[in-house]
């Protein structure tokens, strides 16, 4: 490896919800004494990122004028090379659209095609930042169920989806494609199958890609857009390289939209709100992610993340009897299920996460997903502290 993936940076005190946050939303407590707290719940990673981001950033800064600017060709190209991995060509200036956070953008969608009171369906387990917009913006989720195959994959329900499009008048809908928390990459054959119900019901798709920059290895990203005429006219597609670079905490979304009413009413909303604005050091920083270096980091990123991965499926399903794994094609979360470990055990979620918190194991609860007995792992961190939080989980979690 030429990058660093092995060191574990103290982040404290550098501006880190990860290990800051704790006693705030989804992380309950601090470690018991004896114990060092393994951050494995939010979606942030414990690496240092590509040399070319900071690289990029420093150069910038470096130059001490910073008014008010706009976006360079270079911030365009960046994004139009890079979405040519996925096959994406031809891309046009006006198709790009800003968002201060990729939820942000799906808002300003939903509140130009959605009433307050309209349900938007989508899928679960679902990622909990679609469900707090969602209350936020007074549409209520109607949340179609995935169904494991008998090779145990997460799928769509289709019929599902199809009775509560219709029953319940649903025109909007927020599709995640690499889906959190499954870590599914769906198929061509998914998601025409759900573009074409989407077109049957005149649905707008707020696409989430957000994710894209991270498939497994064996797997390929299709995007949403690229499935057929409707699904290109129907749909807004969401990107960022905050999932893939870790690069949250600079705020830097885009859009891509091929029709022009739906990138009009869309940005029309984020406009209107008056802080919808692309910061300069967050775009230099998404040039510096874009670029052949940054590739080169994210491909060993990558090999990382799946040894990982590899380690925690076989340690579950060799160690901890009653918990099962679907090994993500994408992403670097791990979603256990722990029914059967409940019912044998006879102990509570509540009971489980507890005794994880207690030991430094900072995992999140999979109730907000909406899997009663779920629970997701972030395993974007040196192996060192994977391989030290599944010791914690045998001996004082799942005994
Ligand atoms: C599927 C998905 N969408 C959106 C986000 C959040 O994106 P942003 O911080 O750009 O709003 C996350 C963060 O984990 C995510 O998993």
């Amino acid at each position: 490896m030429t990058y660093d993936f092995t060191s574990i940076i103290p982040r404290q005190g550098k501006d880190s919800l990860a290990v800051e946050g704790i006693g705030w939303g989804f992380a309950p407590k601090a470690p018991r004494e004896g114990f060092d707290f393994i951050p494995m719940w939010i979606a942030d990673m414990n690496f240092p990122t590509a040399p070319s981001i900071s690289r990029r950033i420093m150069e910038r800064a470096a130059h001490p004028l910073f008014g008010y600017f706009q976006p360079p060709e270079a911030y365009y190209q960046a994004i139009f090379n890079w979405q040519q991995r996925h096959g994406t060509k031809g891309l046009e200036k006006w198709q790009i659209g800003y968002h201060n956070g990729v939820l942000g953008g799906v808002a300003s969608l939903m509140k130009a095609y959605t009433a307050p009171g309209d349900k938007v369906l989508l899928h679960s387990p679902a990622y909990i930042g679609f469900t707090h917009v969602l209350e936020d913006l007074g549409r209520p989720a109607e949340l179609s169920p995935m169904v494991k195959d008998e090779a145990g994959i997460w799928r769509m329900d289709f019929e599902d989806m199809e009775r509560r499009l219709k029953e319940n008048h649903i025109h909007f809908a927020i599709f995640c494609s690499p889906h959190n928390p499954t870590g599914r990459v769906w198929e061509k054959w998914e998601i025409e199958k759900a573009m074409d119900l989407f077109a049957k019901y005149d649905c707008v798709v707020a696409s989430d890609e957000i994710w894209a920059d991270l498939i497994l290895p064996g797997h390929k990203h299709i995007p949403t857009q690229s499935v057929s005429e409707e699904a290109r006219r129907r749909t807004v597609a969401y990107y960022s390289p905050s999932k893939g670079f870790n690069l949250s905490g600079l705020w830097n979304s885009y859009s891509i939209a091929y029709d022009h009413t739906l990138q009009d009413r869309m940005v029309k909303q984020g406009d209107s709100s008056h802080y919808n604005s692309l910061n300069v050091l967050s775009m230099h920083a998404l040039i510096g992610a874009y670029s052949d270096e940054g590739a080169d980091w994210l491909s060993q990123l990558l090999q990382v993340i799946q040894g990982n991965i590899d380690l925690v499926c076989d340690f579950v399903r060799r160690e901890l009897p009653g918990v099962t794994v679907s090994p993500p094609q994408s992403t670097y979360l791990v979603f256990l299920c722990c029914d059967e470990y409940v019912a044998l055990s006879g102990r509570s979620m509540d009971e489980i996460i507890n005794a994880a918190w207690d030991v430094g194991v900072g995992l999140q609860d999979g109730r907000p997903f909406f899997e009663p007995c779920g629970l997701r792992l972030n395993l974007a961190l040196p192996r060192s502290r994977v391989e030290e939080a599944l010791r914690r989980l045998k001996e004082h979690v799942f005994v």
